[in-house]
């Protein structure tokens, strides 16, 4: 007996000497100093504490002061360092600043605060609380988490709510009851789902069910602050876990309904088609594996998007889904706008990917042709390596044979884009003979003409029919010109 207390008490004192650790640095000393010297208590809260317990180092620091936050960042930074800048945000109370020690530290202050929310109005009557009464209105238990920083007990760990008991059973729990937890902020659904997807714990079946009944409310929440979430369960190392509970919990069909259309199966003559919601999610995770590009993942969620639109069955033949990578990158913008996600490069990147996405497969299914290789370095450009390396996520069959032969097949186009890149340069090329040197050449003004002939000169090299250099081109051009009736213009 007194052997099992000794070791848990060792395990407890060991917890505590390497919890300590993520607090030894000049940053959290000077808040102590402040702190004291001002006469407040002082916490770190939040993400900090719950990343030091699963030991994942964090830079975003969040401070909770039993008196005014803005006062003490202002004393804190000026201790630290008299230029760093501190950004106050009266409304809210808060202040922050970012802080250089070995790493680049975001420092936010905030006084404590005992919110209670009527049900007449969403805004919340606000008052200074205590650090429980601030603990206790924060998301998940697992983030109500805090450590004290005054010197007569800095380091302490303030757990009220068991967060760290649940975070060794892996499990995502509000402080309060989940209907009033995620009233107070929708949001928080989404980020129950997140850091479920993220740490890969399991959200307490009551929350779950709070979510199912209060999904709908979701759509009081800004966008952004939505998509924000969204693309942190897309880059998770396991996204489709995210996805899963998004469907299951009702609250896809509010954020992302596009999608739900991918779900289903239609069976005819004994037929049947994949389910693409659960394709799309297996490519997404496959993906996932090999890169971390925001704006990839996207692509994967989206590359099959038209397949609803583009479905026919055809007797025979089966189910096809013929242009669905056109219609699809059609969609794209469509679908940005209605997410707010932004309307810019990215976007087109990922209109490109998806307009692309069957190139590599049918070039695979083919002999490898040298002039196949060439069209499709210079459809995709540098985002070549992005397009194979999504054509690859995009096997999901279960018959190894197929997948094999598939990804021995691609293994032959990348090796071969290679070697065409090297021989031609075709990635941001530019055919030799330009729109100018045609006009020039045949005195004639922009036209209809300039496009067959500068699309003939490119076709041609692209083939392989003429090489990749002024002359041959130019001579091309001329007999181009000649067979539409233009006369070039002696030098
Ligand atoms: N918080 C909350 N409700 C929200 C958002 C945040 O209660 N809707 C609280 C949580 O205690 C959270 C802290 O504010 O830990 C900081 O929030 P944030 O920086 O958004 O998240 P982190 O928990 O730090 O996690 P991450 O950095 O992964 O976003």
């Amino acid at each position: 007996m007194a052997a099992i207390f000794f070791t848990f008490a060792i395990i407890k004192i060991f917890n505590f000497l390497v919890l300590k650790d993520y607090i030894d640095h000049q940053i959290f000393k000077t808040i102590s100093k402040v702190a004291d010297l001002m006469g407040v208590e002082a916490y770190v809260v939040g993400g900090y504490v719950r990343d030091s317990i699963l030991n994942r180092p964090s830079v975003d620091i969040d401070i909770v002061v039993l008196g005014s936050g803005i006062e003490v960042a202002r004393k804190v930074a000026k201790e630290l360092d008299s230029k760093i800048q501190v950004k106050v945000f009266k409304n809210f109370g808060t202040a922050m600043f970012n802080f250089h020690e070995s790493k680049d530290w975001d420092v936010e202050f905030v006084g404590a605060r005992k919110e209670s929310y009527r049900l007449d109005s969403r805004k919340p009557i606000v008052e200074d609380g205590s650090i429980e009464d601030d603990q206790k209105r924060r998301d998940f238990t697992i983030n109500a988490l805090a450590f004290s920083l005054n010197k007569s007990d800095f380091g302490r760990l303030l757990d009220p709510f068991n967060g760290v008991s649940d975070i060794k059973s892996k499990i995502i729990k509000t402080p309060l009851d989940p209907n009033i937890t995620y009233s107070d902020d929708p949001l928080r659904m989404m980020r129950a789902i997140r850091f479920a997807t993220q740490l890969n714990f399991t959200i307490e079946e009551k929350s779950f069910e709070a979510i199912n009944q209060n999904a709908e409310r979701i759509k009081i929440v800004s966008q952004e602050r939505v998509m924000d979430e969204l693309n942190k369960i897309i880059l998770s190392s396991k996204p489709s876990i995210g996805f899963d509970l998004l469907d299951k919990s009702g609250l896809l069909k509010f954020i992302f309904p596009q999608l739900l259309e991918l779900k289903g199966v239609d069976i005819r003559n004994g037929i049947g088609h994949k389910d693409n919601f659960y394709h799309t999610l297996e490519v997404l995770d496959n993906l996932a594996v090999h890169s971390n590009n925001l704006w990839l993942r996207w692509a994967a969620l989206l590359h099959d998007i038209a397949k609803p639109a583009t479905k026919r069955f055809v007797e025979g033949q089966g189910w096809t889904f013929h242009g669905h990578e056109f219609k699809g990158a059609k969609m794209v913008p469509k679908i940005f706008a209605s997410l707010k996600l932004p309307m810019n490069e990215k976007m087109r990147f990922v209109q490109k990917m998806v307009l692309l996405h069957l190139r590599p497969i049918v070039l695979s299914q083919e002999t490898v042709t040298d002039s196949a290789v060439r069209r499709l370095l210079f459809d995709a450009g540098d985002e070549v390596d992005d397009l194979m390396t999504l054509c690859e996520a995009d096997i999901t069959s279960k018959n190894e044979t197929k997948v094999k032969r598939f990804l021995t097949n691609f293994k032959i186009v990348r090796q071969k884009l290679i070697e065409i890149e090297e021989k031609d340069n075709i990635r941001n090329w530019q055919p030799p003979v330009s729109g100018k040197i045609i006009m020039e050449t045949f005195a004639i003004q922009p036209s209809r003409q300039v496009g067959v002939i500068k699309d003939a000169i490119r076709n041609a090299i692209l083939d392989g029919d003429i090489a990749n250099n002024f002359e041959d081109a130019f001579a091309f051009m001329l007999k181009k010109g000649d067979e539409l009736g233009l006369t070039a213009i002696s030098e």
